[in-house]
């Protein structure tokens, strides 16, 4: 199987996660993409869904699926039984490194926000330790070298993401270099950098499950 038709086949085995007639959280990226393609055409009604990026917005839009405002949403006591959304990486406890395409802040918020977190991947994003993957920090423009350099202390490489603005009008650091042997405490540790908006770690909040497609089929992997 080629790595689009891998991905387009874990998107497909998040279908029957969909709640029908409920809230949908919409992860970004292209295995989320060809997920909200296959929402569309399978025709699974939901009630509206809240995206985690302007590019998922308006694939949404574009397919008549209405987009709704996350803060609407929770002022007005609705639930997201689910979100669904891809990964860079997977631990086998379903602790992930997520940003790759650079939704990592509003992935966070809509993932915190949503009852289950179903991660769809092929299993080439599988690892045994987190770090393989370059850890994306997004980061207040005005702080990218401060924070660069409390990441060079922390043991890890950063670089600036050539030409990329987030949809929070921030820059993007990508961290090589990293061993992440405890996510969670790496995670809060990244939380104290003064300038940075949002690390890639979801480890407080991880994956609920994560489904991983291989040339074997799709299997089901539970936190
Ligand atoms: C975007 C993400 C994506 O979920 C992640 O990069 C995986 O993308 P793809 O499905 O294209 O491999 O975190 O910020």
């Amino acid at each position: 199987m080629t790595p689009d038709e891998l991905k387009i086949a874990v998107a497909r085995a998040a279908l029957p996660h969909v709640v029908e007639g409920a809230l949908l959280g919409v992860g970004t990226g292209s295995t989320a993409n060809h997920f909200i393609d296959l929402l569309a055409a399978e025709k699974i009604q939901v009630a509206g869904a809240i995206a985690s990026s302007e590019a998922s917005a308006a694939r949404l839009r574009g397919h008549g699926i209405p987009v709704l405002a996350l803060d609407d949403v929770i002022a007005s006591g609705r639930r997201i039984p689910v979100y669904i959304d891809g990964a860079d990486e997977i631990d086998p406890g379903l602790h992930l490194i997520k940003g790759g395409g650079g939704a990592l802040t509003r992935e966070k918020i809509v993932a915190a926000a949503s009852d289950c977190f179903v991660c769809i991947a092929d299993d080439s994003k599988c690892v045994d330790v987190l770090g393989r993957f370059p850890l994306p920090i997004e980061v207040i423009p005005m702080a990218a070298a401060l924070v660069a350099r409390a990441l060079s202390a922390l043991g890890g490489v950063p670089k600036i993401r050539d030409g990329f603005v987030t949809d929070n009008g921030n820059v993007i650091l990508d961290v090589s270099g990293l061993k992440i042997s405890d996510p969670v405490a790496f995670e809060s540790e990244l939380d104290h950098l003064t300038g940075s908006v949002t690390n890639g770690l979801f480890a407080r909040r991880r994956a609920d499950i994560a489904l991983v497609s291989s040339a074997e089929g799709v299997r089901t992997l539970r936190g």
